[in-house]
């Protein structure tokens, strides 16, 4: 045991939120602060939370309750909430008995020191979700302990889909400097890291708004000439903004991977209508088949909400002829859940919740189908792996990733972690695959 404070971060929600607790956990580092993995070692616990669905938000909550029994158990213990949740209620959270000592928003993370002191000066409690322009992140410091590492390129959302809460608990849509982007995946690179991956709600639309105007197109090219990274990722694309411009790039750029997630919803125009997309399914559909022509390799992932408001069975169907039709190599379906400010909040939730599981499960299983069936057509194919290490589930085998990012598992020495390799794939499965080193 030595004097220093401990500090644990919990993280729930998307990628976003994984690079920010990264970021939380580096600044507390700096402040002094030893990070431990079990909450019961803890002085401080920080809860990094999203809204995206009812689900996620009752996680949080249900996290909330069993930690301030703990806290019971261990006075002095600090309980903060960050993440989306904290920015969206901010002020609200303290007044209702949760336990909860700080609130600190999405864009405020480089306070959250001086937080924790004033609590701990004070014996109070403390907030800040003061909305700005996240202008303090790329400066915060970053813990990061692999080969792969997340990059911000942008914060925040314009888009306003009607279901989604994201441009309300993440702001107004900014891009960060391109050559601030550069620097930052440049000194990736020479610590030794192999891969990053850019983040941002709609990467596709980065650079408005910057002066002198850039394209993400521009970004990519200058990443992939300047940058030393040996593969590059992206996530996530906008269908109504990607470009012809980055079909050239994915064909064309040794280091940007063939791997596009291209969230379609619903396969209905009605519905695509309503969610304020911006697109309809014919418009997808060139711009999918467009993609798959100049780059036959590229592995195509998606995300389905089923439910939605006014969607009927045959807009359903449509849904399920998409995915017949298009073929993805991976989904991520959700049932709508409506979320409070959000424009699909005003409409009547009239998907009974039966029918939307029973709509999600029929989705799933035609997905778990054509995702195994994509994967068997790799047998026999060689694919090149970033070694990522020992297999989590089997220590004889090592793990690693293709460039359209499947997991592949084969029996190797445990000192390729972290190298590039040629495997030949045996075998394949709905998740995995496993492979033969090619000596
Ligand atoms: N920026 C990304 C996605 C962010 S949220 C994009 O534009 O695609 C990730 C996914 O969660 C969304 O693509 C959507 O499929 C789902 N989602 C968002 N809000 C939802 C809600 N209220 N109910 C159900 N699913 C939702
Ligand atoms: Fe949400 Fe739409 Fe923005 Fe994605 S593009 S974060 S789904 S509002
Ligand atoms: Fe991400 Fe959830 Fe926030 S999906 S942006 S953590 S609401």
């Amino acid at each position: 045991m030595n004097g220093k404070l401990a500090a644990h971060v919990v993280t729930f929600g998307c990628q976003m939120n994984e690079a920010d607790s990264e970021k939380m956990a580096g600044v507390l580092r700096a402040e002094g602060y030893r990070l431990v993995s079990r909450p019961e070692e803890a002085d401080v616990i920080v809860i990094n939370t999203c809204s995206i669905r009812a689900k996620a938000e009752q996680k949080v909550f249900s996290l909330l309750g069993r930690l301030r029994d703990l806290k019971r158990k261990r006075p002095g213990l600090l309980l903060v909430m960050a993440g989306c949740i904290a920015q969206q209620w901010g002020e609200e959270l303290l007044k209702r008995g949760r336990g909860l000592d700080v609130v600190v928003g999405t864009g405020r993370m480089a306070r959250l020191p001086a937080l924790l002191r004033s609590v701990r000066e004070t014996g109070g409690t403390a907030v800040d979700v003061i909305e700005e322009r996240a202008a303090d992140h790329p400066a915060l410091p970053v813990r990061r302990s692999s080969l792969k590492a997340w990059i911000n390129i942008m914060f925040g959302c314009d888009n306003y889909c009607a279901y989604c809460v994201v441009p309300y608990v993440r702001g107004r849509e900014w891009s960060r400097p391109l050559e601030d982007v550069v620097r930052e995946a440049s000194s990736l690179a020479e610590s030794g890291y192999r891969e990053i991956t850019l983040l941002g709600q709609n990467v596709n639309s980065y650079g408005r708004g910057l002066s002198p105007t850039v394209t993400f197109g521009d970004l990519l090219r200058e990443l992939d000439r300047r940058s030393g990274i040996p593969r590059i990722r992206f996530t996530t694309s906008h269908p109504k903004d990607f470009t012809p411009d980055l079909i050239a790039v994915l064909r064309d750029l040794p280091t940007i991977c063939e791997a596009v997630h291209l969230p379609l919803q619903t396969g209905a125009d009605d519905v695509l209508g309503r969610m304020n997309r911006g697109y309809r399914y014919d418009d997808y559909r060139r711009l999918f088949f467009a993609l798959k022509e100049a780059v036959p390799e590229v592995a195509v992932t998606t995300d389905i909400i089923v439910g939605f408001p006014g969607e009927t069975l045959s807009d359903h169907r449509r849904t399920l002829a998409a995915l017949e039709e298009l073929r993805y190599d991976n989904i991520f379906s959700f049932s709508f859940s409506p979320r409070e400010g959000t424009a699909a909040w005003d409409l009547p939730d009239d998907v009974p919740r039966e029918e939307k599981t029973r709509r999600l499960l029929e989705v799933q299983k035609m997905q778990q189908e054509i995702s195994t069936e994509k994967n068997r057509a790799l047998i026999g194919r060689r694919v090149e792996l970033l070694v990522e290490g020992v297999s989590p589930k089997d220590s004889r085998r090592l793990t690693g990733r293709t460039r359209g990012n499947k997991i592949v598992n084969f029996p190797g020495r445990s000192s390729l972690a972290g190298k590039f390799v040629s495997v030949k794939i045996t075998a394949a499965g709905f998740v995995a695959l496993a492979g033969e080193i090619d000596e």
